[in-house]
């Protein structure tokens, strides 16, 4: 049964009030160390035209900003207005989503128009900043103002480009990836050089029409996990349903693992695994025969629903590692506290890491795997956090700032707190705070003041 209005959480409803950068409310000291802004997009527009989105993943992106100076903190939020969403303001209608008409839909999907809602993550690459979702192309926002650009294709995008670049600072190129769906599934590999133009560098084929939303780069390999959610074709060509019910979970098809050289981008090794899910990779790195990578692994498919309604799931995440040398493959659960959003600093990209943060059930946390030890922040009663993003303070892995978006349920607002890496468990040293809740939100990046 679809949620009353009443019941509907704030952070899965429309934002009250959209603005340009304005002072923020401050609680604490904000580092001198931390100059900046930082960057968060995810599902914001919930409602439009009288009805409400069917699932979170087709809302249209909301960003939220906060910028860090010397003489405060300053918030912006704003609607990412792609064209798409342009188009449907002027109709006056939804013509993209499941909500749009049967018409709508096919004429959309006939033609692969997607609509770039740029509700997943924000990126920055040449000095340009973009809102990312995986099924478009990069819609390019003013960072000084979030005001919505044009969308790009950087000139080499065929399709989708997923929302999780990663660079490998040793090859000064940051490494991505998109997936086009037709009689096969193929994964469209791009480098995207710190100087000089974006290419593409290979081209991939699926065993079976999947959806990839993470990979890993190292310095030598790009590294994809296949899970056994496959797309229903004649739902998606027919626009026939919400996206939610688009894929299917068939655990006998088992999943793979692919170690892609970036030597040879055309020959991948493929190891075969039982069923498994991931969102997110944790960090990778090569070995002599091989790679290891670790990932947030779920049992299931089952967060797909989960992350629409808000519900609690069942079966969650445990960072899990997997190991090839030569021709084998090895599966080990490295830590079994339930953990999502896995980030590091970046110092460790493409790079054996030792210090790992993530998103708990009940707050942020900090696992060293040097020492096997963790450490919790576990939010106050009516606190929810989001993604933990590492803001590096200097090279040394341990030395950042943690950055996450939270929303007080007793306040009924959402803030952006600051946590020393360090001393996660000691709590937020900082919060600034938006005066209303901000909906919840995937991925950020932090741009660093020049
Ligand atoms: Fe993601």
């Amino acid at each position: 049964m679809a949620p009353t209005t009443s019941t509907i959480s704030p952070l899965l409803s429309n934002v009250r009030r959209t603005h340009d950068f304005e002072p923020l409310t401050v609680e604490g000291t904000i580092p001198a160390s931390l100059r900046g802004t930082f960057y968060k997009t995810g599902p914001g527009v919930f409602e439009r035209f009288g009805q409400r989105v069917n699932h979170s993943f087709e809302a249209d992106g909301l960003m939220s900003a906060v910028r860090f100076t010397d003489i405060g903190a300053f918030g912006a939020v704003k609607i990412v207005e792609s064209a798409g969403y342009r188009e449907e303001e002027k109709a006056g209608k939804f013509l993209y989503n499941s909500n749009a008409s049967w018409l709508s839909r096919m004429r959309a999907a006939k033609n692969g128009i997607a609509k770039t809602t740029g509700n997943t993550s924000m990126f920055t690459y040449n000095d340009k900043l973009f809102a990312l979702m995986e099924a478009g192309r990069l819609q390019e926002i003013d960072p000084e103002t979030l005001e919505t650009l044009e969308a790009s294709d950087l000139g080499v995008v065929k399709s989708g480009f997923s929302a999780h670049p990663h660079r490998v600072s040793a090859l000064n190129t940051t490494f991505n990836f998109g997936v086009r769906y037709g009689k096969d599934m193929l994964l469209d590999l791009y480098a995207l050089p710190d100087t000089g133009v974006a290419k593409q560098i290979g081209c991939l084929k699926a065993p079976w029409r999947g959806m990839v939303h993470d990979f890993m780069a190292t310095e030598k390999h790009l590294i994809f996990l296949l899970g056994p959610a496959e797309l229903v074709l004649w739902r998606a060509l027919l626009g026939l349903t919400d996206l939610g019910k688009l894929f299917r979970w068939k655990p006998e098809l088992g999943a793979q693992l692919w170690v892609v050289p970036l030597s040879e981008p055309s020959k991948p090794q493929v190891f075969g695994l039982d069923a498994i899910w991931a969102w997110h990779f944790a960090g990778a790195w090569d070995t002599e025969d091989g790679v290891i990578v670790d990932v947030a692994a779920y049992p299931n498919f089952d967060s797909i629903s989960a992350i629409a309604m808000e519900q609690d799931l069942v079966d969650l995440p445990a960072l899990t590692r997997f190991q090839t040398k030569n021709q084998s493959i090895s599966k080990t659960t490295i830590h079994d506290t339930p953990m999502d959003f896995p980030t590091r600093h970046p110092i460790t990209d493409g790079r054996r890491y030792r210090h790992l943060y993530g998103a708990t059930t009940d707050g942020l946390m900090h696992l060293d795997l040097k020492t096997e030890t963790e450490q919790r922040w576990k939010s106050p009663g009516g606190l929810e956090g989001s993604e933990p993003l590492v803001v590096a303070r200097s090279e040394a892995e341990d030395d950042a700032h943690i950055l996450a978006l939270i929303y007080d349920d007793s306040r009924s607002q959402s803030g952006v707190s600051i946590f020393d890496a360090s001393h996660l468990a000691d709590g937020p040293v900082a919060t600034v705070w938006f005066g209303q809740p901000i909906p919840t939100t995937f991925h950020g990046t932090f741009k660093t003041m020049a």
